[in-house]
């Protein structure tokens, strides 16, 4: 299947100069989002991981079908002021901007095999604050796994020595 298809791209969205890719047709069609969580499910199949963790928002949206395809758990990474606990705390840059992450201190256990997941890989700067929350809990990054990479923005330069897997390359 030509995942491909089910991208949409708009120009000069959020901000002038970015071309925007929507991933929404690709989640409106059951087909499309089945064969997509399969490829990262087959994929999470090869590192023996413990639990996923995925970056809000679109990163439940990709994360959530796969975390219960392999019946593990799934860690949110969330927006500051969203998490009622204790959390862990990183700031990082954006395509279009800057901002934080955090996770509950115990979602994490040192020492659990982590695949991290996200909708899209620009910058990577989501991608690095979110390996960072890890392994500050003690966790072990053991892949991440995009559906879309922009190849432009260089986002595989902060994931060196990180293995990864994305569907699309844009
Ligand atoms: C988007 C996207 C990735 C991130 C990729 O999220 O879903 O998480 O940007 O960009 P980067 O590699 O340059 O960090 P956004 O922060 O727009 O939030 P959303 O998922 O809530 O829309
Ligand atoms: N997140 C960061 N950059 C993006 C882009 N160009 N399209 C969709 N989501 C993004």
């Amino acid at each position: 299947m030509d995942l491909k298809n089910y991208v949409t791209t708009i120009e000069n969205y959020p901000k002038e100069g970015i071309l925007f890719r929507d991933i929404t047709p690709l989640m409106a069609d059951g087909e499309a989002f089945r064969y997509a969580t399969q490829q990262i499910v087959d994929y999470a199949d090869e590192l023996d991981v413990d639990v996923i963790v995925g970056p809000e928002a679109r990163g439940f949206i990709v994360g959530c079908p796969v975390a219960y395809e392999l019946g593990i758990g799934f860690v949110p990474i969330r927006k500051p002021g969203k998490l009622p606990r204790e959390v862990a705390t990183v700031e990082y840059d954006l395509e279009y901007g800057t901002d934080t992450l955090t996770v509950h201190k115990d979602d994490i256990k040192p020492g659990q095999r982590v695949l991290i997941i996200d909708d899209l890989l620009a910058t990577g700067g989501t991608v690095k604050a979110t390996i960072d929350l890890v392994e500050k809990l003690g966790g072990v990054v053991v892949g991440c796994a995009f559906l879309i990479e922009l190849a432009d923005l260089d986002g595989k330069a902060k994931l060196e020595g990180y293995p990864y897997k994305t569907l699309m390359t844009y």
